[in-house]
């Protein structure tokens, strides 16, 4: 698929934040833990979302779609014999499977799963929380896991803040017997979605959005009645990026305003005018923007997801910028896509770049390397001269729902191909 972009074009308007794809994989993965049907509203219609589902319905899973955004799941008949294993294999996401198909089935044949190319993902974390409340895992040549536990007990496990690895976790511990402990646990926005909803579902988890969770095990989780996911605050970050690079003007609604403390106090240090409510974020391109230093962390320090349209607002900043990626080493590629289009930047190292501006930026042909990366390469397209041509960009639809219709609606000027000529 390609996108091709006239730039120079002014966003304006309200726009509508969708349900959030890292917070809809655990949730959706966790109802296998539950006993009975659950709602979800919210839910976004991404690429990775699907194929969470199509796995699940691999295994028996009843779902179905009530509206545009609403499902209803029941996992009460899923046989884990009929898991579809290829699909598994190419959904990074699909590793939020391993906590909950323990739990239940005790003995999984599982692949290792895939997903975007930010750099080296192993799954070791995962494996040794479920090894900490019991689980034998053996590998074989394939890349197949064989997991097995007579019964999950609970432990005192000392992370390393990996967010998904916390919800594997706190998964399996939900129905272990007796108590986990888990110290340095990720405590990102949808870790505490997932939290709070095993809550709601019966399950006893104390510490919710602190780096300390305490569960005791429960015998039984019920099925919430209904649930809405969580807004997408790397989409709003998105939005807000897109405001201020197009001198336009946003009004982004609905928000988690706590959510958003370190994306706001870096937007607001460079010189971004915005005004935030309960509900609302407007957020308005005017005056200078002054470069500015940034290294991403886990929350609640400045998002990864973030990091590639920071990089691009640099580009149009006054002075030097220096962006520090700890966490991946694989997600400045989208710099190098940058350069061709008239930035003015250097990789000093997989994790760190140096950023000069303003520069103005000149449409050309670039590529999408990753979700992230690509949204940013359509950001970066609004503001070039001339036409862009983004190559690869299906991966941008695996995090975010319509983009280009959305955008169009706002004053942008995108079409969207999808067969590459
Ligand atoms: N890590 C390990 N071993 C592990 C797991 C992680 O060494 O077993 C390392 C990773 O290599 C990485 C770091 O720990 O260097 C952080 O990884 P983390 O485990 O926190 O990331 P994740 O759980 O795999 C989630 C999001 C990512 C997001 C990161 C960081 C989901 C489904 N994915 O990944 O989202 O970048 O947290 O916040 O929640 C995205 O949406 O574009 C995306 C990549």
């Amino acid at each position: 698929m390609r996108l091709i972009i006239r730039g120079g074009k002014k966003l304006q308007g309200p726009v509508k934040v969708m349900g959030y794809k890292n917070a809809a994989l655990p949730l959706l993965a966790s109802t296998l833990l539950l006993k009975g049907e659950t709602k979800f509203q919210n839910i976004p219609r991404l690429t990775d979302v699907m194929s969470l589902l199509e796995i699940l319905q691999s295994m028996g899973a009843k779902v179905e779609w009530l509206g545009e955004h609403e499902l209803k799941i029941d996992t009460r008949e899923v046989d884990p014999k009929h898991l579809d294993k290829k699909k598994m294999k190419r959904l990074r996401g699909s590793i939020l499977l391993l906590g909950p198909m323990l739990s239940r089935f005790k003995k999984i044949v599982v692949p290792e799963p895939g997903g975007c190319a930010i750099g080296n993902r192993p799954i070791d974390e995962h494996l040794q929380v479920l090894q900490a409340l019991g689980a034998k895992v053996e590998t074989d040549d394939e890349g197949c896991l064989f997991l097995h536990a007579t019964k999950l007990t609970g432990n005192y496990v000392i992370q390393r803040f990996s967010v998904t690895g916390t919800e594997n976790l706190v998964m399996a511990a939900a129905l272990a017997q007796g108590r986990t402990s888990i110290r340095l646990a990720a405590a990102e926005p949808h870790v505490q979605e997932l939290c709070r909803f095993l809550n709601k579902a019966g399950a006893k988890i104390k510490g919710v959005g602190t780096h300390e969770l305490e569960i005791d095990g429960v015998e039984k989780l019920h099925a919430p009645r209904s649930w809405t996911v969580m807004p997408d605050y790397i989409e709003i970050g998105t939005f807000a990026v897109a405001a201020a690079l197009t001198r336009g003007e946003l009004e982004i609604s609905p928000v988690v305003p706590e959510y958003l403390d370190a994306i706001l106090s870096k937007l607001g240090s460079l010189g971004v005018k915005y005004q935030i409510t309960d509900k609302t974020l407007k957020v308005q391109g005017v005056g200078r923007m002054d470069a500015f230093q940034l290294q991403t962390n886990i929350y609640p320090g400045f998002p990864t997801d973030l990091q590639a349209p920071f990089g691009l607002l640099a580009t149009q900043c006054h002075g030097t910028s220096l962006i520090h990626d700890p966490l991946f080493e694989s997600r400045l590629g989208y710099i190098n896509e940058l350069i061709k289009m008239g930035a003015n930047a250097v990789i000093a190292d997989p994790h760190r770049v140096v950023i000069t501006g303003p520069t103005p930026l000149r449409g050309t042909e670039i590529r999408s390397l990753d979700l992230r990366s690509g949204a940013t390469m359509v950001l970066a397209g609004l503001i070039a001269e001339g036409e862009t041509v983004i190559h690869d960009a299906e991966v941008v639809y695996r995090g975010y729902e319509a983009l280009d219709g959305r955008l169009n609606a706002l004053g942008a000027e995108i079409l969207k191909q999808e067969n590459e000529l």
